[in-house]
């Protein structure tokens, strides 16, 4: 396909990469270079060797990217690719919050922008919070965990700690239903459920395993089952089946499909790479904070 070849030809002569998130449409995950999750994007964005990362995902990763790599051009194909959780909290609202905890310590999911990065102690991601929260903090630590409750709900029934949580949620996540779980069920009884924790506590309750986006694919490559159904948005079913050709995956609802994540096209990757567009930048004095949380946050990958 033509459109391929150009992709590639022009990774070549710029020296670029293509990273993909595990959300993205199939024939954006089939040219990227890695597929993998927010917390697994960060590692390569931090250790690439290219010139230019092409970071097909949503804003607030990309973002991420430049802060891990400031030398690098961080390029994101749709500059609209927003992550409607990271925009339901402001750093002025961060702010008041602290002022009302003085003595919080502040974690911040990865799905925030560069701003409330820079006023937190460290990031974290739903691949990596349970352990953040283990071992980052103090027993006697009060800890503010923002934006998604329901991550920082599902995190506190693991790590028995109690959070300041912000009242933030994924738009996609909570159009999965209980009803739709039993449902499933009904259809595929030996098949095992497997959620994200972006998830309502009514959901994460109810499933056999919770797991990261990447945490579900290697989850499903070790276990003995043949069958699942998939609580997370839908564009990882593309990677599980690519993965695991021999096993079956039926999703929870087709409606937890991420309007954002849809956006990045290969026409809009191969703009991308053409106009060197759009470049994502981020102020220095926001940089340099925000790249010591998100710093601490790989450390514990
Ligand atoms: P993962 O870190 O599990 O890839 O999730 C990111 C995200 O935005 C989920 O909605
Ligand atoms: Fe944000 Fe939810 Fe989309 Fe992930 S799936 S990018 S959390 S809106």
């Amino acid at each position: 396909m033509e459109l391929i070849e150009n992709i590639n030809r022009l990774k070549k002569e710029k020296n670029a990469v293509i990273l993909a998130h595990n959300y993205q449409i199939p024939e954006v995950q089939d040219i990227a270079d890695y597929v993998g999750d927010s917390l697994g994007l960060s590692i390569q964005a931090s250790k690439t060797t290219a010139d230019v990362i092409v970071f097909c995902g949503v804003y607030f990763m990309a973002e991420t990217a430049k802060i891990l790599s400031p030398e690098k051009t961080v390029l994101i194909p749709d500059k609209n690719a927003g992550c409607p959780m990271a925009d339901m909290i402001t750093a002025d609202q961060l702010q008041k919050l602290k002022a009302e905890h003085p003595k919080a310590k502040v974690l911040c999911y990865v799905n925030t922008t560069a701003e409330v990065k820079a006023e937190c102690d460290i990031c974290c991601t739903s691949g990596n919070a349970d352990r953040v929260v283990r071992e980052a903090f103090r027993p006697e630590d009060e800890i503010i965990f923002a934006p998604d409750q329901y991550l920082a709900h599902y995190i506190s029934t693991q790590t028995g700690r109690d959070f300041i949580s912000w009242k933030g949620y994924c738009p996609t996540h909570v159009k999965i239903l209980p009803e739709d779980i039993a449902a499933k069920r009904t259809l595929y009884p030996g098949a095992e459920v497997l959620v994200h924790p972006e998830c309502p506590a009514s959901i994460t309750s109810i499933a056999d395993k919770v797991l990261s986006t990447e945490g579900m694919c290697r989850y499903v490559q070790a276990s003995q089952a043949n069958e699942f159904i998939i609580g997370t948005e839908i564009g990882i079913l593309h990677r599980l089946q690519k993965e695991n050709p021999g096993k079956i995956f039926h999703p929870v609802s087709e409606r937890a499909s991420c309007p954002n994540m849809k956006l990045t096209t290969l026409e809009k990757v191969l703009w991308s790479l053409e106009e060197m567009g759009f470049e994502v930048t981020v102020p220095p004095d926001i940089m340099r904070k925000a790249r010591k949380s998100l710093q601490r946050m790989i450390d514990y990958k």
